[in-house]
C-alpha cells in the first residue's frame, strides 16, 4: 500500500469574515477548533508529517498547534501571497518526494472515509496530481472545474477570473488536492499572478502539470456539504448544524432515543450509553459520560460531568461534576464544579450545589445552597437551607453524617459539623458543633402579643376577622413571657 508522506493545512488566511477577534480556525464546532476537525480528519492515513501554514499574526494558532498536535511542523507565509505561495512556503525544508495531502484549515466537516476514498483513488490510478471535485447546488465563489470535449481535466477557474461559460459550471474545486511532491514542486516555480486577485492560485499548478505531459484528474465526492467552508457566522452555523445532525445520528444509531434532534448539541469525544434519552434543548459538552438508562433534559446542560445508570437530570445546568446511579436532579438545579452525588441521591427544584459531596439516598429536595460540604448517607436536608461557606474573606467546610435531619431554613454557618442521626430545629442559625443524636436550636423564642391588631389596626379586615374569631383588644399580655 502506498504511503502518505505530507499533509499540508493551509491556515493564513486573515479571516475577516468573521470579524472576530479570535482567528477563524479557531473558531470552535462541537466542542473543538475548526482546525482540530480537518487535522483529526487527516489522522486515519497516518501522514508521516504534518504542516501546517499560518499568517505571521497568528499566535494563537501557533500556540494551539504547539500544545494540542506537538508533532506539528508549524509554518509561517509572512505575506499572504495566496495558496499557490503558502504551498511553495510549506514546502521549504519538507521532502522532495512522495505524496502530499493539500486542504484548508477552514474546511470542518471532511471525514476520513472522503479523504481515504481520495487517496485510494488518486494511488490506485497512478496519477501525479489529483484535485477532489464536487457537485454543488450553487458554485459561487469557488474554483469551477474546467473539462475538455472528453471529460479530462483541464484546469480550474477562480469565480473572479472565470468567464460567463465557465461561470455556469456547477463542478467545483473543494480545495483538497493530492500531488506527487516532485511534480507539484516544478509546477509551483511556473506560478504567475496575473490573475483578479494578483496572488498565486495553487488552482494554476493543474494545468501546468497537464502541459508538461504529465496526468492531473478531478475526482468527484458524492457530499459536497463535507467541503462546506466556514467563512462567516452564518457558514459557521450551517457547518455546526451539519455537524450537530451527524453527531446525533450517530448516538440514536448506537440506541440513544434524541426527542428533538434540532435542539440537542452534543460535543465530539461524549459518550452515551444505550437506552438514555435526551429530551429537547439540551447541550452535553466537553468530557461527558452518561451510563445507560437516564434520563436528561428538557433543557439540560451537562459540561463534563459523569452521570450513572438510571439517573435523572431535567431542566438544570451541571458542570465538572459526578452525578451518581439512580440519582435525580432538577427541576432548575444549578451544580457547579467539584460536585459528587452519590447513588440514589436527590438534588431537587431550586438547589445550587458547589464542590459538595452528597452522600447515598441523602436529599436537598428545595430551595437550598449547599457550598464546600460533605454531606453522609441517608441525610435529609430541609428546605430553604444555607450552608453559610464564606466569612466574606475565606470559604469554610461542613461536615454532615449520616442519617441527619436539618430543619426547613436552617443557616449551617461554616466551619462546622453536625454529627450522625443529629437534627436541627427549623430556622435556626447553628453556629456550633451539633453532636450525634441531638437536636440544635438556634432561634429566638416565639411570644405573641395578644390583642396588637385590634389595638394597632383597629378597623383593618385583619382586625374584623379576628373579632369574630372572638379576640378582644382589652389585653396586653404577651403569650410565651414571664
Ligand atoms: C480556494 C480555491 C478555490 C476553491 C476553494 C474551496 C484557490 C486560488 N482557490 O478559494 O478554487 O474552490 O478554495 O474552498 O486556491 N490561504 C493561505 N495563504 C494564502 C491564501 C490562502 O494559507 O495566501 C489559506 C486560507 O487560510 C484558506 C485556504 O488557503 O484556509 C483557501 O484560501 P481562501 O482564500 O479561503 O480561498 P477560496 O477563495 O476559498
Ligand atoms: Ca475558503
Amino acid at each position: 500500500m502506498k504511503q502518505l508522506d505530507l499533509v499540508i493545512v493551509l491556515a493564513a488566511g486573515e479571516g475577516t469574515r468573521m470579524k472576530s477577534a479570535l482567528p477563524k480556525v479557531l473558531h470552535p464546532i462541537a466542542g473543538r477548533p475548526i482546525v482540530d476537525h480537518v487535522i483529526n480528519a487527516t489522522a486515519p492515513l497516518h501522514a508521516k508529517e504534518l504542516r501546517v501554514v499560518v499568517g505571521a499574526s497568528r499566535e494563537l494558532v501557533e500556540q494551539h498547534l504547539i500544545t494540542q498536535y506537538p508533532g506539528t511542523t508549524i509554518v509561517i507565509q509572512e505575506q499572504r501571497n495566496g495558496t499557490g505561495h503558502a504551498v511553495q512556503v510549506a514546502l521549504e525544508g519538507a521532502p522532495q518526494n512522495g505524496t502530499v495531502l493539500i486542504l484548508a484549515g477552514d474546511t470542518p466537516l471532511l471525514t476520513s472515509a472522503t479523504l481515504q476514498e481520495f487517496f485510494d483513488a488518486h494511488t490506485g490510478l497512478e496519477i501525479d496530481a489529483s484535485v477532489l471535485s464536487a457537485f454543488v447546488p450553487d458554485p459561487f465563489g469557488y474554483g469551477r472545474i474546467i473539462r475538455a470535449e472528453d471529460g479530462s481535466l483541464d484546469g480550474i477557474a477562480e469565480e473572479r477570473d472565470a468567464d460567463p461559460l465557465q461561470k455556469e459550471i456547477d463542478e467545483i474545486n473543494t480545495g483538497v488536492y493530492l500531488f506527487d511532491i516532485a511534480v507539484l514542486r516544478s509546477a509551483l516555480v511556473g506560478l504567475k499572478s496575473g490573475n483578479a486577485q494578483g496572488e498565486l492560485y495553487l488552482t494554476d499548478v493543474l494545468a501546468i502539470i497537464k502541459a508538461a505531459g504529465k496526468s492531473a484528474l478531478a475526482i468527484r465526492s458524492n457530499d459536497y456539504t463535507e467541503t462546506l467552508g466556514a467563512n462567516d457566522r452564518s457558514q459557521l452555523a450551517e457547518c455546526a448544524a451539519i455537524m450537530r445532525d451527524r453527531i446525533n445520528d450517530a448516538h440514536m444509531r448506537n440506541g440513544v432515543s434524541i426527542i428533538d434532534p434540532t435542539t440537542t448539541w452534543i460535543d465530539l469525544g461524549v459518550e452515551i450509553a444505550p437506552d438514555v434519552t435526551i429530551h429537547p434543548g439540551s447541550a452535553i459538552t466537553g468530557n461527558t459520560k452518561i451510563a445507560t438508562g437516564a434520563t436528561i433534559g428538557p433543557r439540560t446542560t451537562l459540561s463534563n460531568v459523569k452521570v450513572g445508570a438510571g439517573a435523572s437530570v431535567i431542566e438544570s445546568r451541571v458542570a465538572d461534576s459526578v452525578i451518581g446511579a439512580g440519582a435525580n436532579v432538577g427541576p432548575f438545579s444549578f451544580i457547579r464544579p467539584g460536585t459528587t452525588l452519590a447513588e440514589g441521591s436527590k438534588v431537587g427544584a431550586y438547589v445550587e450545589v458547589k464542590n459538595s459531596s452528597i452522600g447515598a439516598d441523602s436529599k436537598v429536595p428545595h430551595l437550598s445552597y449547599v457550598g464546600d460540604a460533605t454531606i453522609g448517607s441517608g441525610t435529609n436536608i430541609g428546605a430553604a437551607t444555607i450552608f453559610v461557606n464564606y466569612d466574606g474573606v475565606e470559604k469554610h467546610e461542613t461536615t454532615i453524617g449520616n442519617d441527619v435531619r436539618i430543619g426547613s431554613d436552617t443557616m449551617l454557618v461554616a466551619p462546622i459539623t453536625v454529627g450522625d442521626g443529629a437534627y436541627t430545629a427549623a430556622g435556626s442559625v447553628i453556629t456550633e458543633d451539633v453532636p450525634a443524636g441531638s437536636i440544635g436550636v438556634a432561634r429566638a423564642k416565639q411570644r405573641n402579643v395578644l390583642g396588637w391588631v385590634l389595638r394597632k389596626r383597629a378597623g383593618s379586615k385583619s382586625a374584623e376577622s379576628a373579632k369574630k374569631a372572638g379576640a378582644t383588644d382589652g389585653s396586653t399580655k404577651v403569650q410565651g413571657e414571664a
